[in-house]
């Protein structure tokens, strides 16, 4: 390498250097807290709303969307195959002589007679991977978006 080209690259690396140091800004993420600092997890949030029969049925997002669990979960034990408290007051449309939302078609076998009692298909056993329970929480980000109205 000759020596023009040398301090050439040597002028470079100085300017460039100079650059990032006037430049520099501090580093902050799109939440605007200092992206330095430890991560500090959200307070813990316990799930809210009334008692089942006591309140009332969101609105769908979308169709097709499963409908959000309007109700408290208070009570009710962790869903396994065998032990499932949801299925208490959803497999039928009534229970202690109230009247609860059955599950949809789609999560029962097929009828062997009218009389049959209504048997859930077991693809379907795990309610809560796809039916949420619902805590208070502020949106993170603004949002305008209205769920469509109830059928
Ligand atoms: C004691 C009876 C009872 C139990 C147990 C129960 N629910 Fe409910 N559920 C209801 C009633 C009643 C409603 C209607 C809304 C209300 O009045 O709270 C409802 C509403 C719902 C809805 C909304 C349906 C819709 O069309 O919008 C979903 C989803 C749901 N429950 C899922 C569950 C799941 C999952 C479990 C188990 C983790 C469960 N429920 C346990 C009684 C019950
Ligand atoms: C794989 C996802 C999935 C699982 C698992 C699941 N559901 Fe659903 N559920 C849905 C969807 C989607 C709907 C909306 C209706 C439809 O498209 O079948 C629904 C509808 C419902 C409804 C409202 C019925 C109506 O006609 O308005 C109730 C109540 C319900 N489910 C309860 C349950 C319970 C209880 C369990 C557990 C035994 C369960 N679901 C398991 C996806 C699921």
């Amino acid at each position: 390498m000759n020596t023009t080209l040398k301090l050439t690259l040597i002028t470079l690396l100085a300017l460039s250097v100079a650059a990032c140091a006037v430049t520099t800004l501090p580093v902050s993420s799109l939440r605007g807290s200092d992206a330095a600092t430890a991560d500090v997890a959200p307070a813990a949030l316990s799930y809210g709303g009334k008692k089942p029969g006591q309140g009332e049925l969101i609105a769908r997002a979308f169709k097709g969307q499963p409908p959000l669990i309007p109700h408290s979960l208070d009570g009710i034990n962790e869903i396994t195959t065998t032990d499932n408290d949801c299925l208490d007051c959803h497999i039928t449309d009534e229970y202690r002589g109230k009247k609860m939302p059955r599950v949809a078609q789609s999560h029962l076998l097929p009828a062997a007679s009218a009389a049959a009692e209504p048997e859930l298909n077991m693809r379907r056993w795990q309610c809560n991977s796809c039916h949420v329970a619902q805590v208070e929480a502020k949106p993170l980000v603004e949002n305008a978006y209205q769920g469509i109205e109830r059928r």
